[in-house]
């Protein structure tokens, strides 16, 4: 199971700039041996990002979604609308999400169980807030969080989940988490969700970090046991150092 390094583009890049990045990232994709690379733009370049990579070996995802196959849900988009533009994987309850526009665990939970019965891969981002850690309250945090949406997950069949640990107080903030703790939150994450995966999804599953990952400290992550792939906010933005910061994966993975 290759390590996933993932671009959040969050809202960011019209369909134009998608395009000149996709082309960029696209002369060094040769390089990317030992990592999986995964772009998700906003809805609206899905489409242009899925034919400016066509025949490339980087995936597509989404950065949301609805849980219902269609109806009347003004703004949203269903997971067969992703599946038609050639997504593969989406980003759920991150923390903007969850924090700016309300999410909560029981709508993520739902949107988890849609994404699978569909056959996307989730990428199930979970973190506490900086005043959570200040309380010690990491863990408690990090668990709730996933059990509320693993618990009793009927997915019909094995999925592929990725969970991303984001710390909210790391992200965008140029603040990354300390390794050590980002090793000891994912091994709590490793934990729990053992709890409720069957062996073969646990055999699959990645955590990721996320939170002020960048090409300087990308290594020190990917050197973690636990840990397995980033999801990159800011430093994904330019293809030049998004490229260098899957290379450097790379080689971390590979050393
Ligand atoms: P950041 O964002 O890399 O800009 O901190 C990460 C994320 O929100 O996924």
């Amino acid at each position: 199971m290759k390590p996933l390094i993932a671009a959040n583009w969050k809202m960011h890049k019209t369909v134009a700039e998608a395009e000149a990045f996709c082309r960029q990232i696209r002369q060094m994709e040769g390089q990317f041996s030992g990592v999986e690379v995964l772009i998700c733009p906003p809805y609206t370049a899905l489409a242009a990002v899925q034919k400016a990579l066509q025949g490339s070996t980087i995936k597509l995802g989404a950065q949301n979604m609805f849980w219902a196959e269609r109806g009347a849900f003004t703004g949203e988009i269903a997971p067969s609308m992703l599946r038609e533009c050639g997504v593969e994987y989406v980003i759920l309850g991150h923390s903007e999400r969850r924090h700016i526009f309300g999410e909560d665990d029981s709508l993520i939970r739902k949107k988890l169980a849609a994404a699978l019965s569909h056959g996307l891969k989730p990428i199930l981002c979970v973190g506490e807030t900086e005043e959570e850690r200040e309380e010690a309250a990491t863990e408690r945090v990090l668990e709730q969080q996933l059990c509320a949406a693993l618990e009793g997950l009927d997915q019909g069949k094995p999925g592929e989940i990725v969970i991303a640990y984001e710390p909210v107080w790391a992200i965008g903030t140029g603040k990354a988490a300390v390794p050590a703790d980002a090793e000891n939150a994912a091994a709590w994450i490793r934990q729990v969700a053992a709890r409720y995966l069957p062996e073969e999804d646990m055999k699959a599953l990645r955590i990721q970090y996320g939170g002020s990952v960048t090409v300087d400290n990308i290594a020190e992550f990917m050197a973690l046991p636990t840990i397995q792939g980033a999801l990159v906010g800011g430093a994904s933005l330019e293809a030049a150092t998004f490229g260098r910061l899957a290379l450097a994966a790379g080689e971390a993975v590979n050393r």
